[in-house]
């Protein structure tokens, strides 16, 4: 009668057990909450894609990705928020806001400072990409790895660019990103700081005259949709981010934490792959779909990269002629 019982008590727990999810043996799961701005299509995600397979497989599932592209937790800067205080775990984002949470980031923004991807990679992966990707901690982030979405260029609905007087007193949406907005205040631009989300309504409404971002954003946003020119300008290499929570980081254990660290380096590879791919293709599409295309010839970027001089003054005073120089010289 006791067994009776006793077994009695043990199938009713088991029973109870079963009915809450909770099945012997099972593991416990846990949401990796990983916020970007662009498609599932675009090369975030699929950098987010690689970044899930590698950590889902390599921890059993005990980590699970769930992805909100498309801005759908919000703007680049409210998803670092997110992070700072744990209701995002991961994220994929662009150098945007980021000098607002560490100045030392922002040198990668001058505009001209590299000559190619090849030499954005190599100071990215370098001493003094990873010194600045470790400063993060300290904003309460974790940088785990430099991505990258290409070159900037502007697109624009008011006339084609050839010369720094053909954006004067352009209204051109840039990123809320101090660097970039000195560039286009030097060039007589008239630039508007802008949340991403809110750009496809503002040319819509033609509150704003263009925006600039690298052929990765321009194809994958479908902007030639709301938008005539482009101007291949490669004014500006634009470098992401990939990080995760402190709420996360420091929940994990070591091997975890490799394992996160292992997902996003292979992100990187893809994400570069990605942008190579639409730097040959990108053009050829946005023409097909009616964009007027132009590209600066190296004479006529040496007069943007002119008149650009008294930009640099600033960027000497802030990050040091030194450190600048030192970047555009690096092999
Ligand atoms: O222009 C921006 O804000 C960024 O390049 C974007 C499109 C949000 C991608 O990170």
């Amino acid at each position: 009668m006791r067994n009776f019982a006793k077994n009695l008590g043990r199938t009713a727990l088991v029973v109870t057990a079963m009915t809450l999810g909770l099945s012997f043996g099972a593991k416990a799961e846990q949401e990796i909450k990983i916020g970007y701005a662009l498609a599932t299509t675009s090369h975030y995600g699929v950098a987010a894609n690689n970044w899930q397979e590698v950590v889902e497989s390599g921890t059993d599932k005990r980590f699970v990705f769930r992805h909100f592209p498309s801005s759908g937790l919000g703007g680049e800067r409210e998803v670092l928020e997110g992070l700072q205080i744990g209701t995002v775990e991961a994220t994929i984002v662009s150098s945007g806001t980021l000098s607002n949470f560490v100045p030392e980031a922002g040198v990668f923004d001058i505009p001209f400072l590299f000559r190619d991807l090849a030499h954005a990679r190599g100071v990215l992966d370098g001493p003094i990409g990873q010194e600045i990707l470790g400063k993060f901690e300290s904003a309460n982030l974790i940088a785990l790895a430099w991505g990258e979405q290409g070159f900037r260029h502007i697109t624009n609905n008011r006339n084609a660019i050839e010369k720094p007087d053909d954006v004067a007193g352009l209204k051109l949406r840039t990123m809320e990103n101090p660097i970039h907005i000195t560039a286009f205040n030097t060039l007589g631009a008239a630039p508007t700081p802008m949340a991403w989300p809110e750009v496809i309504g503002a040319l819509q409404q033609g509150t704003i005259d263009g925006q600039e971002n690298p052929l990765s954003v321009i194809t994958s946003a479908k902007l030639s949709e709301v938008q005539k020119h482009l101007t291949v300008s490669g004014h500006v290499y634009s470098p992401a981010m990939l990080l995760v929570s402190p709420d996360l980081w420091n929940s994990l254990s070591d091997e975890d934490k490799e394992v996160f660290k292992k997902g996003a380096a292979e992100a990187v590879v893809a994400m570069r792959a990605f942008v190579d791919d639409v730097e040959k293709s990108g053009v050829e599409q946005l023409k097909k779909e009616g964009m007027t295309v132009g590209e600066l010839t190296a004479e006529q970027k040496a007069e943007f990269q002119k008149a650009l001089a008294p930009a640099y003054e600033e960027y000497y005073k802030t990050y040091g002629k030194e450190l600048i120089d030192g970047i555009i010289a690096a092999k």
